[in-house]
């Protein structure tokens, strides 16, 4: 197993390494190990997966959105049909398949945070894409915390936020992907601004544009200017990585660290299954 530092801000990439069958205990242990050494993601190079497969490896992380747990209900209709936990990021008409999510995450998020028990990890398989563009980027949320002064620090520590499916119809998403549910709430948590991941110890902040709505302590105003600032600061260059795919591409991303986008720039088909490991209360 070879890994690679991919920037500055975050990520690396993993060769030599097999997921497709039985991944013993240690070379399980070096995945997530480099996961975590590199702020929350990986891109392991050359796998060859079935749904069947994609799904065993990424339940060595815990349990998967679609399993206990469903998606939220307007997502269902873009799951791989028979695989509940497959989402499909496609653009892509499949015989025998209706169609997929078409500029899925074209904003800035971590997914499912409007969950009590957000994401922990997503596993993203690429198994076709346009010759060019349709890369995604990802942004380090612990740098974006710790360029902050102490004071500002202390202060976001103290603070809670909503999040909340429903704001998708804020930022340009189709209001067909809005339940009546979503906007009753049914899709929506609170969580610290500023959370502790669970396995690096390290702080970071857990705010993002797609989700959260409002920080509950403060005036609407005063919510609305912080959050917009905090936004902005987090995806300064220097914390971001740009990922151009290759196919067989198995993208990891820790969504308690990172927050990604994915760029919607492309009119060649683009089509990936897109697995989401459920993670802990967020502190
Ligand atoms: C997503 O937000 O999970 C989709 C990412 C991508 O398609 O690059």
């Amino acid at each position: 197993m070879r890994i690679t530092s991919l920037s500055p801000a975050l990520g690396a990439e993993i060769t030599g390494v097999d997921v497709s069958g039985a991944l013993s205990d240690a070379d399980f242990s070096a995945v997530t190990q480099a996961l975590h050494d590199h702020d929350g993601v990986l891109v392991l190079r050359d796998q060859n997966l079935s749904p069947d497969q994609h799904i065993k490896f990424s339940r060595r992380f815990g349990e998967l959105f679609g399993e206990t747990e469903p998606y939220q209900d307007t997502v269902t209709k873009y799951l791989l049909p028979g695989y509940p936990q497959i989402f499909r990021a496609s653009n892509k008409i499949v015989e025998g398949e209706p169609q997929g999510r078409t500029r899925a995450g074209n904003y800035w998020h971590s997914d499912v945070s409007f969950r009590p028990r957000p994401a922990m990890v997503s596993i993203l398989y690429a198994i076709e894409i346009p010759s060019i563009g349709g890369d995604t980027l990802f942004c380090n949320m612990y740098s974006a915390y710790e360029r902050l002064s102490d004071p500002v620090q202390q202060f976001l520590s103290s603070l809670t936020s909503r999040h909340d499916f429903a704001r998708n119809t804020n930022i340009g998403f189709s209001h067909e992907n809005i339940s009546a549910q979503d906007l009753e709430g049914g899709n929506a948590a609170e969580h610290p601004v500023v959370r502790t991941h669970p396995e690096s110890g390290r702080r970071c902040l857990f705010v993002n544009p797609g989700n959260t709505s409002r920080i509950l302590e403060l005036h609407p105003r005063e919510s609305d200017e912080l959050l917009e600032f905090l936004f902005n600061h987090s995806v300064q260059e220097e914390s971001i990585y740009r990922h151009r795919w290759s196919v067989n591409d198995l993208m990891i991303w820790d969504n308690r660290c990172v927050m990604h986008y994915a760029i919607a720039d492309y009119d060649e088909d683009r089509y990936m299954h897109r697995t989401t490991v459920m993670g802990e209360k967020p502190v």
